[in-house]
């Protein structure tokens, strides 16, 4: 299809070339090169921490930050069904607990008011989970941590450059991770971030990235890691990527400002991304789409007519509650998140990378509103 709008494409116009060509004229191709800690320093400084450990990409990054913590079995923590399953998986691998929240309809992130109550005598953390562009409410997690003594993950993948109350996102988790994956506002290819205040935090995940190898006995261990160091030709494009940061950031906003503007007519039957909350303005990691229930079809259906048209599009994320994976562990049995349900069924996003046109939301924009026209 000649005209045919992904639905994502990294934007790469900045000093990556220049910084990659570096990389192979000096040989330092590995994961010992210098813009690894450029890049580490750099993106610590941007979201206010002492120390970052760049990862091979965002979910060992929270594989990572979770044994980091020293969760083990039976310990709970309170985190999002409607995320993604690299959120869960190290909590499940560890014999450790998930106990989910369902999402607020207006922001779709987690619910904070549900929190409290599924607090016990086993909750050890509570996961904040950033979800498409709009921070979590972090005030009042914070103050229930603080109440309770639970550590607090900040899965931030989604996050750059967005702050809550004027302070970066990354900034507020005991941990808080990140992914650079391309679908990101800035990318290294693949790759992923943790940050932390914490020395000792930052001395385990930096030993777990690289096997848990000892400085003075390198091929005796004492614990279990992995080999998840990122390579030094990534940070290049890293370093490359966050120097445009802040343009990104803007290009993004702007993005979301038009579809809003364009998509304004069709409010009956769609619900859009809020465009702020009174703590922060949204940035669009991605531009979601709610079909309202007027809509006779959900958004399988709406997807299939929008790639006949030749727009890109992909699902919300489906809910950890009903994956088929943690149904045959007998988890999450008889459990109902009708947020998070609903989002799943009726929610996908459209084009939203870097690199789109306003002529291409605009034929976007028009494409919606003729799969809605057809019904309505
Ligand atoms: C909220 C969230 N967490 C974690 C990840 C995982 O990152 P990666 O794809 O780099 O493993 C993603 C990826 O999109 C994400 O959206």
């Amino acid at each position: 299809m000649n005209n045919y709008i992904p639905v994502n494409e990294p934007l790469l116009n900045g000093n990556e070339k220049k910084y990659l060509a570096e990389c192979i004229d000096t040989g330092w191709i590995s994961s010992d090169g210098p813009f690894i800690k450029l890049f580490e320093e750099r993106f610590a400084s941007r979201v206010k921490r002492r120390y970052a450990v760049a990862v091979s990409n965002g979910t060992v990054a929270i594989d990572a930050a979770i044994s980091a913590l020293g969760l083990s079995v039976g310990d709970e923590v309170i985190m999002p069904t409607f995320t993604i399953i690299s959120c869960i998986s190290q909590i499940i691998r560890l014999g450790a607990k998930p106990v989910l929240v369902d999402s607020d309809p207006m922001t779709w992130n987690m619910d904070f008011n549900q929190i409290e109550r599924k607090i016990t005598k086993r909750t050890k953390a509570i996961m904040i989970v950033h979800i498409y562009g709009l921070p979590v409410d972090i005030d009042p997690i914070l103050d229930l941590a603080n109440k309770y003594n639970l550590k607090v993950i900040e899965d931030a993948a989604e996050m750059h450059g967005q702050t809550y109350k004027g302070k970066p996102c990354g900034s507020f988790g005991d941990i808080s991770t990140f992914s650079f994956y391309p679908n990101k506002h800035i990318t290294t290819g693949e790759g992923g971030m943790i940050v932390m205040n914490d020395e000792d935090l930052f001395k385990k995940c930096h030993s777990l990235r690289n096997l848990c190898f000892q400085p003075q006995k390198r091929f005796v261990h004492e614990e279990l890691g992995w080999n998840m160091r990122m390579t030094n030709l990534q940070a290049a494009l890293g370093v490359a990527q966050l120097e445009k940061l802040d343009e990104f950031v803007l290009r993004k906003r702007a993005m979301g400002k038009l579809y809003t503007k364009l998509l304004l007519d069709t409010k009956e039957y769609l619900e859009l991304p809020l465009e702020k909350t009174d703590y922060a303005n949204n940035i669009y990691w991605v531009f979601g789409v709610v079909l309202k229930e007027k809509i006779p079809f959900n958004a399988d259906e709406a997807m299939k007519k929008l790639g006949a048209l030749g727009i890109g599009t992909r699902p919300f994320f489906y809910p950890m509650h009903m994956q088929p994976v943690f149904q045959k562990m007998g988890l999450f049995k008889n459990e109902s998140y009708p947020v998070a349900e609903r989002l799943a069924e009726r929610g996908f996003y459209i084009p939203s990378g870097l690199t789109l046109s306003e002529n291409q939301i605009l034929e976007v924009s028009t494409s919606v509103k003729k799969i809605l026209n057809e019904i309505c």
